[in-house]
């Protein structure tokens, strides 16, 4: 891949564009900030910078770089497949070529993407497929909903899919790896996933996809011993725990709504969007993941859940959601009617739904008048009851003051004092507590690697010194350098050879990609290879920071002043400590050098 077709590719798309469609940003000066996709956080210290086409987290992650970084980390893709995303939201045209040999990723994709097409002929054209549309449209779907959710048709026939995709050139093995094949341990043939069911496909967040769901229909009495639902397992395409069904169609709604809806079922996702509620997002097959909520975060910290809400039990559902709110997220209770679910509502009429959702509860509302609501408050029994479903809650509502909120209701509730409550409260271990608890230690351990020397942070000041003021790198003169890291040496350099615009240039990408990217070209340089997050946070905190121009220079010659009191501080300490070291193992010799050498530095010290 040339440099050409990358810069091609940059020149028509604009980052802060490419970011919104994942992160909310607001403007501040001339950048955007956000809260960081990469990691949880409160307060935003994600940074977009327009002029540079970079993005930087001065949070506790502290990544960063450019949009080919951005999209490989927020889709967990490799750089080629990056490149291929960027490249059609630009226009641009990639050669393809045929030495180059594609990802297992790519190929798999691929794959899907024909099988897709693959069940939605197979929707259209064949007989049975004629029931499946029937059986859909009875059920409230409509044609353009079929075709936009690119819902399909798996055979009945044991190898139909297989030989298909045989037949255009892929491996059995691959199949399988796709997750469309089954093989079977005895025979060791292999057949089909799904066969004679609808199919809904399901998407990544760029509508690309990664696996199925297949449904029965037409319950006759062999099928329905079967399972309602089968789903693709796991392969390097699909990650249960962090796809939600239908985010890549509703995330826009979302953002503009600043809210999603939750709901169950493929169905009930599919109806909700044709009813005209898009911001609706499913788990396909699973529980709710701390991973789901933290994707979703960072399209809206509101959350409406519309599913069967069977708090006081003791469901997954619930786990969500006390996840959910851990995670600071404002929830809503969607009431259905009993036994029912969305798709059921759109079926009779779409309004009901748009007006259940509009009624939605706040969590506080939905326990205090819903959950509890056939529990005697007034008997003894009751009120342990109700506490006993109530105080957990309490207990897991991150924000103090809404916490005290709740408990002087409950007790008002209840009739009892607030202080016994607050004793009873104190009493239950949150087992789920310990999810965040692992998050927080892991981003402790971040954070004291990221830990920086003065002399590491002086560095750093005296590089952003040289952005804002680039004429001024010649004042950093060769003996200089002897107190600079490598690194600092690197940057300083690059700056003095083809000037700092070019820095963002040389933004490269993960380790893993090292391999792959080497083949591709010379978009690597190796010179600055994994100062990446470096170079984003110095362009970037070069922007934000301000500095009167009239000081720049004198805050340089600080800077160096200060940067080589360190250098000379830390060298005699060493040179010190090796002294006696050598003197205490009687190396005379060896100790005589090093005092020569700490004199010098000594009378450096005094210059
Ligand atoms: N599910 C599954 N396997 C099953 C049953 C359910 O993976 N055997 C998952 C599917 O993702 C399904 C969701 O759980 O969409 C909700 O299940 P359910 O409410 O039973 O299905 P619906 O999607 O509502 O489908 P329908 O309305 O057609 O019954
Ligand atoms: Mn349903």
């Amino acid at each position: 891949m040339s440099d050409s077709v990358i810069e091609e590719i940059k020149s028509r798309l604009d980052i802060v564009d490419i970011v919104k469609e994942y992160v909310k940003l607001e403007k501040v000066g001339a950048n955007y900030r956000g809260l960081c996709p990469f990691h949880l956080e409160k307060t935003p210290s994600f940074f977009v910078s327009p002029s540079r086409q970079i993005w930087h987290c001065f949070g506790a992650c502290g990544e960063g770089g450019d949009i080919f970084k951005f999209i490989m980390k927020i889709e967990g893709v490799e750089f080629s497949e990056a490149l291929r995303i960027l490249a059609r939201k630009a226009g641009v045209e990639l050669k393809k070529e045929s030495s180059k040999i594609r990802t297992e990723k790519e190929r798999l994709a691929e794959i899907l993407e024909i099988s897709c097409q693959f069940f939605e002929t197979q929707l259209k054209k064949s007989r049975r497929g004629e029931e499946a549309i029937k059986y859909l449209l009875k059920r409230g779907v409509k044609e353009e909903t079929i075709n936009k959710w690119r819902l399909g048709y798996a055979p009945e026939s044991w190898r139909g899919l297989s030989d298909f995709l045989v037949g255009r050139g892929y491996k059995r093995e691959e199949i399988e790896k796709a997750g469309l094949s089954i093989k079977s341990p005895k025979s060791g043939k292999y057949y089909d996933r799904f066969r004679g069911r609808i199919i809904f496909p399901i998407f990544n967040l760029n509508s690309q996809v990664v696996a199925f769901g297949g449904r029965i229909f037409n319950n006759t009495s062999q099928e329905s011993k079967e399972a309602k639902y089968i789903n693709s397992p796991a392969t390097v395409l699909y990650n249960k725990s962090k796809i939600l069904y239908g985010l890549d169609k509703a995330k826009k709604a979302i953002r503009e709504k600043d809210s999603c809806i939750l709901v169950e079922g493929y169905m009930d996702a599919i109806m909700a969007h044709q009813a005209g509620v898009e911001n609706a997002v499913a788990t396909s097959g699973t529980a709710l993941t701390e991973d789901h909520l933290r994707i979703i975060k960072r399209y809206s910290d509101n959350l409406f859940t519309a599913f069967d809400m069977d708090l006081a039990g003791g469901s997954a559902t619930k786990r969500g959601i006390h996840m959910a709110q851990a995670m600071g997220f404002n929830i809503k209770v969607v009431l259905m009617p009993e036994g029912k679910d969305p798709a059921d509502l759109v079926l009779t009429n779409p309004d009901k739904f748009k007006e259940a959702v509009e009624k939605a509860k706040s969590i506080h509302d939905f326990y205090f008048q819903d959950v509890v609501s056939g529990i005697d408050k007034n008997s003894l029994e009751g009120k342990k009851n109700i506490s006993e479903i109530i105080l957990p809650v309490i207990k897991r509502i991150p924000n103090k003051v809404e916490q005290a909120v709740w408990l002087k209701d409950l007790a008002d509730f209840l009739e009892i004092r607030e202080e016994a409550l607050l004793e009873e409260m104190k009493k239950i271990s949150l087992e789920d507590s310990q999810i965040n608890r692992a998050e927080i230690d892991s981003l402790e351990r971040k954070e004291e690697k990221s830990r920086k020397t003065r002399k590491e942070g002086l560095e750093e000041y005296l590089i952003i010194l040289i952005l804002k003021k680039p004429d001024l790198i010649d004042r950093i003169k060769e003996n200089n350098y002897r107190f600079l890291s490598k690194k600092t040496i690197e940057i300083l350099n690059f700056i003095k050879e083809k000037g700092s615009e070019s820095l963002t240039k040389r933004i490269v990408y993960s380790k893993k990609e090292e391999e792959s990217e080497k083949k591709e070209g010379d978009y690597l340089n190796n010179g600055l290879l994994e100062l990446n997050d470096k170079v984003t946070y110095l362009l970037l905190k070069a922007d934000i920071e301000e500095i009167e121009e009239k000081k720049i220079e004198e805050e340089l010659e600080n800077c160096l002043r200060e940067i080589k009191k360190i250098f000379v501080k830390e060298k005699i300490e060493n040179l010190s400590r090796s002294i006696k070291e050598a003197e205490k193992n009687g190396e005379t010799e060896k100790a005589a050098v090093l005092l020569k050498e700490l004199a010098e530095i000594t009378k450096e010290e005094n210059l």
